[in-house]
């Protein structure tokens, strides 16, 4: 006959062995396991899975991204973006600003140049009838000079050298009620249409 002192512990049970459980007594309860605390520091709940809970969260993200869109509409909505168009039609002055000769102090502000000469005042749209650039007064020389391909243009603005392929437009001028000559870029006319048109020289 052996006693049970082995390594199966104080039990006394051997490893693998069916424990018969000990009977409780009616009424009593079983103590809870303590739970696991989750990722963001609080408990798991229970009746969730991990599965369950990504995708609560990403629910509330695709929710959170929803109202900041229609946030986003609201506020465009309240506040319309403008598109600011460039001013075509502006007062550059009275007639005696202007003296005889050409006058290249508006070319950056308007793109333009006022020409004055014994009898008329007229203004000539800086563009180069080649590609479009904008000409330079070369008042040494006397004359408008392309710096993209060379074209040149007298005083009136007719071409006469470069690639140019015919002279530069010019812009209607009218005086103002008020004595201001008022110019109209979004009214061009063309070196046929300059004798044509009372709109683009006035007599001084
Ligand atoms: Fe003026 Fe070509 S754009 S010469």
């Amino acid at each position: 006959m052996s006693t049970s002192t082995g390594p199966e512990g104080a039990s006394g049970a051997t490893p693998g062995a069916f424990v018969r459980p000990t009977p409780r007594p009616p009424g009593s309860v079983l103590p809870r396991a303590p739970r696991a605390p989750d990722q963001r520091g609080g408990d798991l709940d229970p009746g969730r899975t991990p599965v369950q809970l990504k995708r609560r969260t990403f629910a509330w993200l695709g929710l959170g991204a929803f109202f900041a869109s229609l946030g986003g509409c609201a506020v465009k909505f309240f506040f319309p973006r403008a598109i600011f168009e460039p001013k075509t039609t502006f007062k550059i002055g009275r007639l005696d600003d202007f003296g005889f000769g050409v006058d290249d102090r508006l070319q950056d502000k308007y793109r333009i140049w006022v020409v004055r000469d014994p009898e008329k005042l007229f203004v000539i749209y800086a563009k180069c009838t080649h590609l479009g650039c904008t000409p330079n007064w070369v008042g040494s020389a006397g004359k408008f000079k392309c710096p993209c391909h060379g074209s040149g243009f007298d005083s009136a603005g007719v071409n006469f050298e470069g690639p140019a392929p015919r002279p530069m437009d010019r812009a209607s001028v009218e005086v103002a009620p008020d004595g201001q000559v008022v110019v109209n870029v979004d009214r061009l006319f063309k070196f046929d249409e300059w004798d044509k048109s009372d709109g683009w020289k006035i007599k001084v």
